[in-house]
């Protein structure tokens, strides 16, 4: 199980819309995934609509027992292979600035109590995918201190690159107090429009402060990404030119995550340094 939080500082940027995207791949891929919605705005779990449950998110977060994590999950209406752990709206009251290390652990001893309450005939995730809200207090915390990888999200615009660097110290912060597995997967440029000269100098900037952790593959600017959304389909089932590069540069994001959990159990992190930006510029 592969458990990967998807951040930023900057609202709006395409956390949720990367979320839904990789699920989406996921789901054509076969490859079992779970969806944590942390943002109290809950656009996730309405794109994903599963059936009501008894539980949500903020429950876990209270008491991250197994009974509570059960009645908090239920399949999407994407398909069997797509499971939410569902938001609500209450999870804002539990997002404290500074709540302490115990409150920090809850989510990710939930996460852990997932693996060993699987019924017999259920087959476990191979991802999970957590959604961030765009503040840095203890529900994004939360998330990188339960997941292994931090998929961070910008726009090639001048405040989402500011919003992806306090991301990325944040990552760095947790990595040093909380969670010494977590890896930086990498940075991944959303709404591109590849003719767009200020777009090229803001990806440009984004190579020279984050090296080779700028995603080489990045998400243009497509309506089709609203409309999928708005009809509540996976990106995949929504056939026009649009869409289909969308899911394209989905299937590779993916392949990327999956190969970084691989190669995580194995290998050092690899942090952007002098020598990255260097070998970028080049
Ligand atoms: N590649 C894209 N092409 C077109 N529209 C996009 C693209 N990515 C995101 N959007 C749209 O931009 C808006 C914001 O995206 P999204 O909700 O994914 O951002 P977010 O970072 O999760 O926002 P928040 O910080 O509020 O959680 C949505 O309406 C979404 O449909
Ligand atoms: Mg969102």
């Amino acid at each position: 199980m592969q458990t990967v939080a998807v951040l930023s500082l900057k609202g709006g940027v395409g956390k949720t819309t990367v979320v839904l995207g990789l699920a989406s791949a996921a789901l054509r891929r076969g490859a079992r995934t779970l969806v944590v919605d942390l943002d109290p705005q809950c656009n996730a779990t309405a794109t994903l609509d599963p059936a009501e449950t008894e539980a949500t998110l903020a429950d876990v977060l209270e008491t991250p027992r197994p009974s509570v994590i059960r009645d908090a999950i239920a399949p999407s209406a994407w398909g069997d292979d797509v499971d939410v752990l569902v938001g609500s709206e209450e999870v804002e009251t539990l997002n404290d600035p500074d709540p302490g290390a115990r409150r920090l652990e809850k989510l990710g001893r939930a996460l852990a109590e997932l693996k060993t309450m699987l019924a017999e005939d259920e087959l476990p995730y191979q991802l999970v995918l957590l959604d961030c809200p765009p503040s840095l207090g203890r529900l994004t915390r939360s998330a990188l201190v339960a997941a292994q990888g931090a998929l961070l999200v910008t726009e090639p615009t001048m405040y989402a690159v500011s919003g992806a660097q306090r991301a990325f110290e944040a990552v760095s912060d947790t990595r040093d107090q909380h969670n010494p597995n977590l890896m930086a997967i990498g940075v991944v440029v959303n709404k591109v429009r590849s003719h767009s000269y200020e777009h090229q100098f803001r990806i440009a900037e984004l190579r020279e402060t984050f090296g080779s952790l700028v995603m080489p593959v990045a998400l243009p600017d497509r309506l089709a990404v609203q409309q999928a959304q708005g009809a509540c389909l996976p990106i995949h089932q929504w056939h026009t030119p649009g869409a289909r590069e969308v899911s394209l540069a989905f299937n590779l994001l993916l392949a990327r995550v999956l190969r970084s959990g691989r190669r995580g159990r194995h290998q050092a992190i690899d942090w952007p340094d002098d020598d990255d930006a260097e070998a970028a510029e080049a």
